[in-house]
């Protein structure tokens, strides 16, 4: 693995394992981005009316989904060791006279290399990429029915989310933070990335239907959401009336929703920061300040064989804009070293850049070739050994940042989200605006509401403080 993670972010929703045995075990199994987190949620949706009902071991699941990543190499290697995996534990649950586990591979592996895996690994009984989930129903029946494997991997006309269930958002339920996907795909084709080939094209959910879930969230006692797409700040959703709104737009609408007091989006590319967005930051107070936006390169020559669209001295204008819109937004991004072509002095432009703007996180990457891409078959690929010194710099530089944001939260008091009970009796624990862990002394009845904590202290991968004042708001 070549990314830092070196994001104090809080875990990810996750499945709520019930108490009662469902009548079918259903266990996924979710690698990469949040999109899968939200996706695998969905996919847990559509089986439910089936009785499936999500359990904590692949060895007690009727069911296995592996929902799976393939931004980076090794993907599909992965996939098939996990599946001799999965392979074997339905082996010994056959030997032992139960069920045989249905395996299912979804994500964009499933959509890239779907007939690949139908071929090494004949055993599994369906594939589906990420624009079919909707139709897992129907291909477990048809599986059941033909007795072998069921493959979707076609872009359909119409759009999942339309088929997707309708009722109280279930897998949000007891959660204080979700996901809510509001557009998927791209259209942007930068030179390294397969996304535009798994995702497919852009498309965005009507205004209608993103507020309508984020409705049904915030009754379930949902508090911020973070609004996903794959460009998300190209969203351009149905607005009701013959016309599109903006992400702006949309974060407007969805911030008088009672209870959501918190907003975030990711993740957004810089040629698709508008003035709307922007002047967002500075109106709406549920905007959290803290923003993922991806610059991948600080060289202009390297930006530009990206096909990113923008110079790195726009990059930096975008955020001086909103940073002077709202002056405490901190800022996290994504960096690939070793693009082909890429020299010692574009790699020194990007360091350069780093150093400009100061992130609070950053996720880093060397550059991995992806079949079909156009990268992929450029001359001039870095040799390894390089990719791995320009790595180690970067990240050394973007820690340094990192640890320098976190220890500067010292000192100042920050509106905290409890979330749920800390580890030591009488503690309460949250997030930051920053999604940072934080930890204090503070009643259970405050679990679900924003205050105001004083930070007091910084630990590896959390903040310590002392609670100031009991806010009332439920957000
Ligand atoms: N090699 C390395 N990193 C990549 N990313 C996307 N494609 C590649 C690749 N081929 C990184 C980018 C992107 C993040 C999600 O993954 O930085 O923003
Ligand atoms: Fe991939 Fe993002 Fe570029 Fe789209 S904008 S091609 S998702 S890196």
């Amino acid at each position: 693995m070549t990314a830092t993670p070196t994001s104090p972010a809080m875990p990810a929703s996750s499945d709520p394992a019930s108490a009662v045995q469902p009548p079918r075990g259903l266990h996924v199994i979710t690698w990469g981005c949040q999109m899968n987190v939200y996706d695998s949620a969905r996919m847990a949706d559509v089986l439910r009316p089936l009785g499936y009902g999500p359990v904590e071991r692949p060895e007690d699941a009727d069911m296995v989904i592996l929902n799976t990543c393939h931004i980076r190499e090794r993907a599909t290697e992965k996939v098939f060791s996990e599946l001799g995996r999965l392979r074997k534990i339905r082996d010994e649950r056959v030997g032992n006279g139960q069920d045989r586990t249905i395996i299912a591979v979804a994500g964009c592996v499933a959509q890239a290399e779907g007939e690949v895996i139908l071929s090494r690994a004949p055993y599994v009984d369906l594939v589906l990429g990420p624009q079919t989930y909707h139709k897992l129903p129907e291909m477990v029946a048809r599986a059941a029915r033909a007795g072998g494997a069921v493959i979707e991997t076609d872009f359909p006309v119409e759009q999942k989310f339309d088929f997707l269930p309708t009722e109280a958002a279930p897998q949000t339920q007891g959660n204080l933070t979700a996901f809510l996907t509001i557009q998927e795909g791209c259209d942007k084709f930068c030179s390294f990335c397969v996304v535009p080939y798994t995702r497919g094209a852009e498309t965005s959910r009507p205004v209608a239907s993103v507020l309508a879930e984020a409705r049904r969230m915030a009754e379930s006692g949902v508090r911020e959401i973070t609004l996903l797409g794959q460009n998300v700040n190209a969203y351009h959703g149905d607005n009701g009336n013959g016309g599109s709104a903006t992400l702006a737009g949309l974060v407007e609408q969805l911030a008088q929703i009672p209870g959501l007091g918190r907003i975030r989006y990711m993740t957004s590319h810089p040629r698709d920061v508008d003035q709307s967005l922007i002047d967002a930051h500075r109106d709406n107070p549920a905007l959290m300040p803290f923003l993922h936006l991806p610059v991948q390169s600080g060289s202009d020559r390297i930006l530009k064989a990206m096909n990113r669209g923008h110079t790195a001295d726009e990059y930096r204008e975008s955020v001086r804009k909103l940073r002077e819109a709202r002056p405490d937004l901190a800022l996290s991004s994504d960096f690939i070293v070793g693009h082909p072509g890429e020299t010692e002095e574009d790699f020194e432009a990007t360091m350069q850049l780093v150093r400009d703007i100061g992130f609070a996180m950053a996720y880093s990457f060397k550059y991995s070739p992806r079949p079909g891409t156009p990268a992929a078959g450029q001359p001039m690929q870095v040799p390894e050994d390089v990719k791995d010194r320009r790595l180690a710099e970067l990240q050394a530089l973007l820690c340094e940042q990192q640890d320098a944001f976190n220890a500067d939260m010292v000192g100042t008091v920050q509106e905290i989200l409890v979330t749920n009970r800390g580890r030591k009796p009488g503690q309460i624990a949250g997030r930051s605006p920053y999604l940072q862990p934080v930890h204090f002394d503070g009643p259970d009845h405050l679990i679900g509401s924003t205050v105001k904590v004083a930070i007091t202290t910084r630990r590896t991968n959390s903040l310590g403080g002392t609670l100031i004042r009991e806010t009332a708001s439920a957000c």
